[in-house]
């Protein structure tokens, strides 16, 4: 795998408008011992220093997507601003913890997002703000054969962990946890990885917290896979001063790019067989069918290794993704992380046997493949060798930047703008474009 942390630049990408409040109130979900919950408040910015080097007992998102650092008595929510004591957003909890994560299981709704947090033999569990009843209780029951007095702990999706499962890191075990398995919990040592402090599992990625350091690791194997340790407040925590380019300047044709809402138009949208949905714009791309990590544009080669530039179409077949970019196409495997098909990037003509194309989709488990050059929609079937274009179709778009087609139907994209069809039947047989939408309400989660 790629040690993606080089080209990392976290803190430029992090103009985070957080798209929730801190906490929704739903005082009755819970149980007995809880009370409505107020407002962060307490201002105590100064009484702790996120940024002294001391590194965090724990870090977590929540289930609002907001990202929690806990040192001592206090936790920061976000990824910079004042601290707050713990109790004030976590009901009847008082630090310092040992360890937190958001658990992942859309198989058991009741725990699926659910914040856990471990204190000594305890462990608490949170949802929308509120302690859940018949919280805390002894880990030994909630978990059964994970110790006390942990030092950290994260959640391992299935497709990057067998399935779902929690990893606990205490001294220089790590104690796997994954109740639909036999054995449960299996124990590991991660030489290379080290005694983890703090532990966070953040846009597929898995990261240990030795102190202010950080390193990424793959949560099957244990392997390191950044180049050497960063330093947290480099990347994770706004701090005066630091951080990876704090002192580049950013253009406005670039803040443009970057912020999701501004309303220029994309230049491709794509999902792949896993459900990954993304939506891209002058070398950078956002995940649009999941935000629980909260909104953020990343550079194309984050994901794609050696992808670079702005990208003229992408679609999806057989596990494979295909970028287009002027009169060359790339193709990447879709695992869980993509890799590059050897051979490319080639010539389209050679590859589609088309030369320019504005757009281009494919449906779900269909081998036609459609693209879109000015008003001309062309069908070619992926299946056939050598491949090229037939059925040549007028459609009532002329200007198309973008299109996808999944199993909510078929959109056109244009500009700010979006036209939705049940299928490609109705596109080439409308005469007029439907009512459009706004991307960027429908697909990023922005206000109009
Ligand atoms: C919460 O309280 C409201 C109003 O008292 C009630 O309508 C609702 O059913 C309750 N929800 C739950 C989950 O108990
Ligand atoms: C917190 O207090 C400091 C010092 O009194 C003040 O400068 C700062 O604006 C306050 N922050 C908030 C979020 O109220
Ligand atoms: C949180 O704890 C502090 C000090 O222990 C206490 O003064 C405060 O009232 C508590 N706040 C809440 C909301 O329980
Ligand atoms: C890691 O944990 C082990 C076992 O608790 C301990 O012996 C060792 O000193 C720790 N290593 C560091 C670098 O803290
Ligand atoms: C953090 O990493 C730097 C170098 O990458 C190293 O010099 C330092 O000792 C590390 N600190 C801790 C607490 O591991
Ligand atoms: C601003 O950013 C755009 C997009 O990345 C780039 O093409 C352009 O060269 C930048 N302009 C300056 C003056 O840095």
């Amino acid at each position: 795998m790629i040690p993606y942390l080089g080209t990392l630049t976290l803190l430029c990408l992090l103009p985070l408008g957080l798209p929730y409040p801190l906490i929704k109130g739903r005082p009755n979900d819970t149980g007995s011992n809880l009370f409505p919950v107020n407002p962060p408040s307490l201002n105590v910015t100064g009484l702790a220093d996120a940024c002294n080097g001391e590194g965090f007992d724990a870090v977590t998102l929540d289930d609002q997507g907001v990202m929690h650092y806990f040192r001592g008595d206090f936790v920061w929510a976000g990824f910079h601003g004042p601290a707050q004591r713990i109790n004030e957003t976590w009901k009847h909890l008082h630090g310092p913890i040992d360890a937190a994560f958001r658990n992942h299981n859309k198989n058991k709704p009741l725990e699926h997002q659910r914040t856990y947090i471990f204190q000594g033999s305890n462990v608490f569990c949170y949802f929308e703000g509120s302690l859940l009843a018949g919280f805390p209780r002894p880990i030994s029951q909630e978990f059964p054969g994970v110790p006390g007095n942990l030092d950290s702990a994260v959640e391992c999706h299935s497709g990057e962990c067998k399935a779902d499962s929690a990893i606990f890191f205490k001294g220089d075990t790590v104690y796997i946890y994954s109740p639909q398995e036999v054995p449960p919990v299996k124990q590991r040592q991660w030489a290379a990885v080290g005694n983890c402090t703090a532990a966070v599992r953040w846009l597929e990625r898995y990261y240990c917290f030795n102190g202010i350091n950080f390193t990424r690791f793959n949560p099957v194997s244990g392997e390191v896979l950044s180049a050497r340790p960063l330093d947290t407040r480099d990347y994770f925590v706004r701090c005066p001063g630091r951080g990876h380019g704090h002192n580049v300047r950013q253009n406005a044709t670039l803040m443009a790019i970057k912020n999701r809402c501004s309303g220029q138009s994309f230049e491709a949208f794509s999902s792949d067989d896993k459900g990954r949905m993304y939506a891209f714009r002058g070398g950078w791309y956002f995940r649009t069918d999941d935000n629980k990590d909260g909104w953020h544009p990343w550079p194309l080669s984050h994901t794609w290794r050696d992808l670079h530039g702005a990208v003229d179409a992408a679609f999806s077949w057989e596990n494979k993704m295909y970028f287009i970019q002027g009169s060359q196409v790339v193709i990447y495997l879709s695992d869980q992380i993509y890799i590059p098909v050897l051979g490319y990037p080639k010539p389209l003509i050679d590859e589609l046997g088309v030369t320019e194309i504005d757009a281009a989709f494919t449906c779900p488990h269909s081998s036609e493949l459609y693209v879109i050059r000015d008003n001309e929609l062309r069908m070619v079937d992926l299946q056939q060798s050598p491949r090229s274009p037939a059925r040549e179709r007028t459609i009532s778009h002329s200007q198309v930047d973008s299109a996808m087609c999944n199993f909510n139907g078929l959109f056109i994209f244009q500009g700010p703008l979006f036209y939705h069809y049940k299928d490609v039947e109705e596109l080439v047989s409308s005469t007029e474009p439907p009512k459009p939408g706004n991307i960027a309400e429908r697909f990023l989660d922005c206000l109009s």
